[in-house]
């Protein structure tokens, strides 16, 4: 398949506000004892702030790269209870979340702000994970498309669609995210779509090689029909990337999909 000439799959694992000393450790030994080195997929997590430290100790040599949940866009400076990029990546971090949704909708994150944090994650050496996606009143109006792309043109026409050829994206309905309800693949691989189109806008190259993670309710069950899908590169999971068996599963799930589905010699179908 075409993608995996271009595209790696990123299983990203957002433990959200979760998670003890205890519990944070024990998943990621978990994890470190299955997690292979592939060529095809990438493992990252993203603990809390306050268990960054102790995750970036515990990875140690294993392949699983570090990532934050959220960053504050100035580098050092009297902003009491903030983080900025340069801290994440002084303690490790490779990746970091920009724009959740439920950083957009609790915490009422805008637009502008979403794009300083971006440009405050590339400043710092990390890859941004820019989320985007609709709620479900706002899909039930037809707005999906429009919503997603004012996200998108919003960071493009702040930071620079190069600056995009550092990034990854995540769709995550909103309505999906914690509910148990998914997109199905096809109404998940139709948003990816439509996401590559509108960066292709911009720049056919970043639009082809941009690897689009979906986010809302990704589990062991339904990551195959997923992941099967042509513009679905990865996951962004919560609930299940704090059960260390699904996680798991999750990622052999990608690693099967990439072997079976890796091209041979000339073909690019
Ligand atoms: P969920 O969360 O897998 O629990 O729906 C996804 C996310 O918000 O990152």
């Amino acid at each position: 398949m075409w993608r995996f000439f271009v595209r790696k799959f990123l299983i990203a694992g957002n433990w959200k506000m979760h998670g003890s000393i205890t519990e944070a450790s024990a998943l990621l030994e978990n994890l470190k004892q299955n997690t292979i080195a592939s060529t095809d997929v990438t493992t990252l997590v993203l603990p809390t702030f306050v268990h960054l430290q102790l995750a970036h100790e515990l990875i140690g040599n294993a392949s699983i790269k570090l990532g934050a949940q959220d960053l504050y866009p100035g580098t050092t400076g009297a902003f009491t209870g903030e983080v900025s990029g340069r801290m994440l990546k002084d303690i490790g971090c490779e990746y970091v979340l920009i724009g959740h949704s439920e950083r957009r909708t609790i915490l009422g994150e805008s637009l502008s702000l979403v794009s300083e944090k971006f440009k405050a994650a590339l400043n710092a050496g990390l890859k941004p994970i820019l989320c985007i996606g609709e709620t479900r009143a706002q899909r039930e109006q037809g707005e999906t498309e429009s919503l997603l792309r004012e996200q998108l043109v919003s960071v493009i026409t702040s930071a620079g669609i190069e600056t995009f050829a550092s990034a990854v994206i995540a769709y995550e309905p909103v309505w999906a995210i914690g509910t148990g309800l998914t997109a199905t693949p096809e109404e998940a691989q139709e948003v990816h779509k439509y996401i590559r189109q509108v960066l292709a806008e911009y720049d056919a190259s970043i639009a082809k090689k941009m690897i689009v993670l979906y986010g809302g309710s990704m589990k062991a069950d339904n990551a195959a029909s997923l992941l099967a899908m042509p513009d679905i590169d990865g996951g962004l999971i919560g609930g299940a990337s704090l059960d260390a068996a699904q996680f798991n599963k999750i990622l052999s799930v990608a690693n099967q999909i990439a072997t079976e589905t890796h091209p041979v010699l000339g073909d690019k179908g």
